[in-house]
């Protein structure tokens, strides 16, 4: 505790929480320079970040009584700024003992003639910086590297007088200090979880368009179904948004679905042209071929991590709620609902389109097939979200 009242262990502990809370550096440097004016009894402060592509020292955020603050985005110190040379090079440490300055002791160190040549001349220049930005103290702020082990100066903290135009105390130096430190690893945590975000966001869409790609390949393969999967796609997401609103599915559900519905026939990749385009009379032989395709998707899909989840879908697509479809004849509730969702989509496109041995139903007429299959092709949570949805659709 200072003699001024304010808990210093406490402050900084609120403070490390607001960095570990907020991910946006430049709210977390507000907070900080409007705790050290408020609560410390700064007249103004400002921090002037290292911008990388410029090569120099921002003010970035500034605050304090008006007049006296200088205007964030004002000023700026170039990285051979004395100052910044002063930091950077380590001769705060080796000339006052420790990473810090202040205007003070400077000036009375150069009245005193303490040093002499080059170093005078170097702390004269730098006390003439602190005296442009009106600064009684600045505080480095360093990250580590990892890979160099070398600390690399992210910041400076500038510091006014105080409102009582008293001199700093040790514990108060002490605590800007830790704050300087603390707020350096924020920032270099804030800037890794933005290149983190990016890098996720850029292999999400990569991963979002080669599994498209894969699977239009697949449907161009399928001369007679053609747009096929677009329209299972939806058929999908309209029944998975119907049995949400009266059962609710957990968040990922409907991301599953729109997945699954996307790559539920990636198997027929190793399924001949000639059965799949085969107009009509497919022998018993040919027709178990043509049922491999769901085992043959879950081969290719089980190496892909990020989609363990849909692998359900697309292993059981062609199971029946009587149990009679395949690969595993499942029945009744044991067939996944993300797979009773897309066997429905999947019967109702294929009903609703021409196939080579026959006309295509109307709406009507595959509605009221659905009906009839209601507990025995299809689940009838499934079917009756079907009757609902598919009644509203447009021809
Ligand atoms: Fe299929």
């Amino acid at each position: 505790m200072s003699n001024n009242g304010l808990n210093y262990k406490k402050e900084l502990e609120s403070a490390a929480k607001s960095m570990i809370l907020i991910h946006d550096p430049r709210l977390l440097m507000k907070i900080i320079v409007r705790m050290i004016v408020q609560k410390v009894g700064v007249k103004h402060t400002g921090i002037l970040l290292y911008d990388n592509e410029k090569d120099t020292y921002i003010l970035t955020v500034s605050g304090g009584v008006s007049g006296l603050k200088v205007p964030a985005g004002f000023a700026r110190m170039d990285s051979d700024n004395p100052l910044i040379r002063f930091f950077r090079e380590g001769f705060d440490s080796k000339i006052f003992g420790e990473r810090l300055l202040e205007a003070a002791r400077l000036k009375l160190e150069l009245t005193a003639r303490k040093h002499r040549g080059k170093t005078a001349a170097m702390l004269k220049k730098i006390s003439y910086q602190m005296e442009i930005f009106d600064t009684a103290a600045c505080i480095p702020s360093f990250f580590r590297d990892p890979s160099s082990l070398k600390d690399v100066l992210m910041g400076v903290l500038l510091l006014g007088e105080k409102k009582n135009n008293s001199a700093f105390k040790q514990d108060e130096l002490d605590f800007f200090a830790a704050l300087a430190s603390d707020v350096a690893m924020a920032l270099r945590n804030a800037q890794l979880f933005k290149e983190l975000k990016q890098e996720l966001e850029n292999r999400q869409s990569l991963f979002y368009h080669t599994t498209t790609a894969l699977a239009a390949a697949i449907d161009a393969k399928d001369s007679y179904t053609h747009g096929h999967i677009n329209r299972v796609i939806r058929y999908s997401q309209l029944l998975g948004e119907e049995i949400k609103k009266r059962n609710g599915l957990n968040g990922h559900f409907m991301e599953n679905l729109r997945l699954a519905s996307l790559l539920h026939d990636i198997g027929k990749i190793g399924t001949p042209e000639k059965l799949l385009n085969k107009p009509s009379g497919l022998t018993i032989g040919e027709f178990k071929i043509i049922q491999q395709h769901p085992l043959d998707g879950v081969k290719i899909l089980q190496s892909i991590k990020e989609l363990s989840e849909i692998i359900p879908g697309v292993k059981y697509h062609h199971e029946r709620y009587d149990g009679k479809g395949y690969p595993e004849g499942l029945k009744g509730k044991q067939i996944p609902l993300l797979a009773s969702i897309i066997s429905c989509a999947d019967a109702f496109d294929a009903m609703t389109t021409d196939r080579p041995y026959r006309k295509a139903l109307t709406r009507e007429q595959a509605i009221t097939e659905i009906e009839r299959g209601c507990g025995s092709q299809f689940d009838p949570l499934v079917a009756k979200a079907a009757i609902k949805v598919f009644s509203r659709l447009k021809e």
